[in-house]
């Protein structure tokens, strides 16, 4: 192993040691990387909506205790044997997604997530496997860049490889102020799409309209669908992540032969589901899951390009990470919540 200022034989990491409890603040021995792997000392990481499923025991293939965290950014600071040792000090992000295998349009069975079953990112340190790092965006600090990977893939993923997303189209994002939401809008804004949002609060659609959203909708509304294809018409293209009751009038407003992208079913599945609708409108319905490494790696280049920088809620400690998980309970965040660590 070859490293570089490794002071730390203790690192503090966050532990979920049970369901439905806290994260409990537990001191570690520091980190030592396998072949192929290396250490990453932490500056900031970030949560997504699936650590907080996992605390309530909600996410396939649960296993516990674990380090959580997904999303992080960092300096290399050890390496396993064979690992290229350019790498010792380079400043980084992760790319929680391992191991998706060779074909662009899916995942094998044993793609798996940083941050449960593997020890993640809520630590001053973490083991990954040196094929997973890119380097730190010059235009972003530390918790922008943390903020970015996880949410920003699936964005990308979802907007562009699979929703096929064109300048000048119109495409609706639901609930808008999630993590993967609010990446969606501003990618899109960025290529010069039409881009109008739903959210169930004022202050998330005013804020989406500052970053060029030109209308929102409140989906709790009787006719919200309809007011907006009065207004704006129907889309070309809808990012969904909540699924649930709302859907049938997704299917009611999308264009006909327009697609809808889901990546995620907050509410639920449809009780019901409209056949007739997708036949006749001839629709396709696509599925999306975070990202391929040549996504993640598409993802970069084009957030450097366009010089994006995440909305961040809110940046907390290590020792307060416990109040950020209560807040992600009521969803009432517009944009990221960070930690940060070194
Ligand atoms: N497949 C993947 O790779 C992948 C990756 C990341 C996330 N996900 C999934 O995607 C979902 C969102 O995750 P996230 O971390 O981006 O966001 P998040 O922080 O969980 O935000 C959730 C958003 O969902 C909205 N929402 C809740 N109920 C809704 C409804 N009935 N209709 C429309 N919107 C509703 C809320 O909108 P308002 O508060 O604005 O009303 C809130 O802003 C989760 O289910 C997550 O598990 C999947």
């Amino acid at each position: 192993m070859i490293s570089v200022n490794v002071k730390e034989n203790v690192i503090k990491s966050l532990v979920l040691n049970d369901i439905k409890q806290p994260y409990e603040l537990e001191d570690r021995d520091g980190l030592t990387p396998p072949a192929g792997e290396v250490v990453v000392s932490l500056k900031a990481a970030a949560f997504n909506r699936r650590d907080y499923w996992i605390t309530l025991g909600m996410y396939p293939g649960l296993s516990l205790p674990v380090v959580p965290g997904s999303d992080g950014s960092g300096i290399v600071t050890a390496l396993g044997d064979g690992v290229d040792e350019q790498l010792l000090g380079r400043e980084v992000i992760i790319n929680p997604g391992i191991g998706w295998g060779e074909d662009e349009r899916v995942q094998r069975d044993d793609f798996h997530i940083l941050g449960m079953p593997m020890n993640g990112t809520f630590a001053e340190q973490v083991v990954v496997p040196a094929s997973q790092l890119h380097d730190k965006p010059p235009h972003l600090s530390w918790v922008e860049a943390a903020a970015m990977p996880l949410a920003g893939v699936t964005a990308y993923r979802a907007l562009f490889t699979q929703g096929q997303l064109q300048s000048g189209q119109h495409v609706l994002i639901t609930g808008v102020g999630g993590g993967v939401a609010t990446f969606a809008l501003q990618y899109a804004v960025a290529i010069g799409a039409k881009v109008t949002v739903t959210s169930s609060s004022t202050g998330k659609r005013n804020f989406a309209e500052k970053l060029g959203a030109v209308a929102g909708y409140d989906y709790r509304a009787d006719d919200w669908g309809k007011q907006l294809v009065a207004e704006q018409g129907s889309p070309d293209l809808i990012i969904d992540s909540a699924g649930g009751e709302g859907y049938k009038t997704l299917l009611n407003i999308v264009s006909p032969g327009g697609r809808i992208v889901n990546y995620g079913a907050t509410a639920g599945p449809p009780a019901k589901f409209d056949l007739f609708k997708l036949f006749w409108k001839q629709l396709q319905l696509v599925g999306s899951t975070m990202g391929s490494p040549a996504d993640f790696a598409a993802m970069f280049e084009f957030v450097n390009q366009h010089e994006i920088k995440p909305a961040i809620d809110r940046v907390v400690k290590l020792e307060q990470a416990n109040e950020a998980l209560a807040a992600m309970a009521t969803s009432d965040q517009f944009g990221k919540l960070v930690l940060e660590i070194g």
